[in-house]
């Protein structure tokens, strides 16, 4: 019965390799049957149908949030399992020494075995989705074959899916292959739970020289949504270093002076640390208005005129939801008021979703995100903290018209920042491409809740690519410096490094952050048309407070002092560190940061004598 209906199917697109592909997994895994997703809004209402019906999801209240969903995952299956997570090269050396590593061929030896029938009893759903604008010169295809219907409204919303892109992958157009199961097959008559998933075997794996990715056992976001992280940058990054273009962990937006001038931004900061609020930003300097373009990912090629630019490759938001409030993200709030997924938040008596962050008072009651009774004395978070939403991109206001352009955005600047509490100053500017370069090698942050695994531990996470960098990081710097190569500096976007965390020694945040972060944003902007003053420190590139606009923000003197102060000694006692990280990366770190570390710790010297 399933082999006649994979047949069936198949014949429908005239791709041969899709359809031997297809044909081949469907024999593995033995689904029940097999859906090609066109993509339709009624194939997306089905998926939420389903749910709805099958009690995986419930639907808000639609006087609240129409078109709106809430699922609850299972708590073993919240976040991306990095340590479940592998780049599997022919050769070890070529992951490195950051990411785990197996045998490609013994690592698919291990994964048929538990896809063997892992199907059964479940559909399996092919997507057909395109990484940036369909016919875009930037735009990479992909199929994701999965059993998740949860996965597949998903992917409506993340990317562009469906037959469309099954017309521009035509007869013989390449596509990454993603085969996605939640491990959980049903027996006949067996019930099915509300989040099923794997709880034995999770295994999140990258074949970067065949373009594959086979993920097993988990449902969630990162580890589920292939299009994202598995292919927009594990992949990706093996594609962009292989093709000379780049695959970032990173934000764009468009900051539009008083004037109505404009630059594009990028910045790439860790998993849960305002990448999304920053994309969405509302500037509290008069005048001054920011649009967005994406909020996770960029990918960054040289045009014809020596000029960086840049496409968001997603088609929606997977966003961390606590901490989103009107106060810090009015945007994402308001592209959330319809048509969304919400997963792990936890619900209110009205049939609404409710966030820690999300108001300033609590609800009374709630149903947390385990289903639970819960109130504001019961001392347990209501949502998970890696709760999350997933909504449209067109549907924030601040989107900006040009985000979907086949071309991309020109980038004049490039951030990197971390959450740190002691030395990292509010903003520094590097020297050059090489010296920003070093900037991002060495970026580093207190871990958050997007991960499994402790939360505010210290570490290095280069260019915010540690967990989705697909190869050898140290090859990572190289291409990174190699991409600044020959190109003119005044056409090579300039590179910062922020941190908006820095804290009194009482543990208090030294700067508001938020749309005050548009005061850093401002002296950026002005800093690429040399309009404004730095001073050269042992770091980087620094504003001295009075060039900074500060009116109407109340901050004291000493606290804006403290933002921007170089801690000698606390940077001395960091460079070690630094060296310690570098060490990791053997023969393979480029010349170029090994002397930047030391011009790094002579500059620190003479500025101690
Ligand atoms: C994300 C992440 O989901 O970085 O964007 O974890
Ligand atoms: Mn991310």
């Amino acid at each position: 019965m399933a082999s006649i209906t994979v047949e069936v199917e198949s014949t429908r697109n005239g791709n041969r390799q899709l359809a031997q592909w297809v044909e081949e997994i469907a024999r593995m895994c033995r689904p029940d049957q097999v859906h090609w997703c066109d993509g339709s809004p009624q194939e997306y209402q089905s998926m939420l149908r389903f749910m709805i019906l099958a009690g995986v999801a419930i639907p808000l209240n639609p006087a609240k949030r129409p078109d709106s969903i809430l699922v609850r995952s299972n708590p073993g299956d919240v976040a991306r399992v990095e340590d479940r997570t592998f780049i599997c090269s022919q050769r070890k050396d070529d992951a490195g020494p950051t990411n785990n590593w197996e045998d490609p061929a013994s690592m698919k030896g291990l994964l048929r075995k538990l896809y063997e029938g892992s199907m059964a009893g479940r559909t399996m759903y092919v997507v057909p989705y395109s990484m940036g604008p369909i016919g875009s010169p930037m735009a990479k295809i992909g199929v994701e074959i999965s059993d998740s219907p949860y996965v597949v409204a998903n992917m409506h919303v993340m990317a562009r899916v469906g037959s469309k892109v099954l017309d521009a992958l035509g007869d013989d157009g390449e596509f990454v292959r993603g085969l996605h199961s939640i491990g959980a097959p049903l027996a006949p008559g067996e019930p099915d739970s509300t989040w099923p998933c794997n709880r034995e075997h999770k295994y999140i794996c990258h074949f970067p020289e065949t373009r594959e990715i086979w993920s097993y056992g988990s449902g969630y976001g990162g580890n589920a949504l292939l299009g994202k992280k598995c292919h927009a940058l594990r992949i990706a990054s093996v594609q962009a270093r292989d093709e000379g273009w780049m695959a970032e962990h990173m934000l764009i937006l468009k900051l539009i002076s008083p004037t109505g001038q404009v630059k594009y931004i990028t910045g790439a900061f860790p998993s849960a640390c305002g990448k999304t609020n920053l994309a969405m930003l509302i500037p509290t300097i008069p005048g001054w208005k920011v649009e967005t373009i994406g909020d996770d990912i960029a990918w960054m090629k040289f045009g014809a005129d020596g000029r960086l630019y840049a496409i968001n490759p997603e088609a929606g938001f997977f966003a961390v939801a606590p901490g989103t409030s009107m106060k810090s993200n009015a945007n994402a709030m308001r592209s959330v008021t319809r048509n969304s997924i919400f997963t792990n938040c936890a619900m209110t008596a009205a049939g609404d979703v409710w966030w820690e962050g999300m108001t300033e008072e609590k609800p009374d009651e709630l149903v947390d995100w385990l289903r639970r009774p819960w109130t504001p004395q019961s001392g347990r978070k209501a949502a998970h903290p890696n709760a999350r939403f997933t909504t449209p991109a067109k549907q924030c206001p601040a989107i900006a018209p040009e985000w979907e352009d086949p071309k991309g955005v020109p980038i004049d600047a490039i951030l990197f920042g971390g959450r740190r509490a002691g030395i990292v100053p509010l903003i520094t500017e590097s020297f050059d491409w090489q010296h920003g370069t070093f900037l991002g090698a060495t970026a580093s942050s207190e871990t958050t809740a997007a991960i499994v695994g402790k939360v505010g531990q210290l570490r290095r996470d280069p260019m915010a690519m540690l967990p989705f960098c697909g190869y050898h990081m140290g090859d990572y710097f190289r291409h990174w410096l190699k991409m600044g190569e020959g190109v003119s500096p005044a056409k090579l976007p300039k590179i910062f490094y922020v941190n908006w965390f820095r804290q009194d020694t009482d543990g208090r945040y030294l700067w508001p952050g938020y749309g005050e972060n548009s005061r850093v944003l401002k002296w950026i902007f002005e800093r690429c048309d040399g309009k404004v003053h730095a001073h050269d420190s042992p770091i980087g590139r620094l504003p001295q407070p009075g060039d900074l606009d500060t009116q109407g923000l109340d901050l004291p003197a000493d606290k804006l002092a403290k933002l921007l102060s170089v801690d000698i000694k606390g940077w001395l006692e960091e460079v070690p560190r630094i060296r310690e990280h570098f060490a990791q990366f053997g023969d393979r770190l480029p010349r170029e940061l090994q002397d930047n570390v030391a011009a790094l710790e002579q500059r620190l010297q003479s500025a101690r004598r």
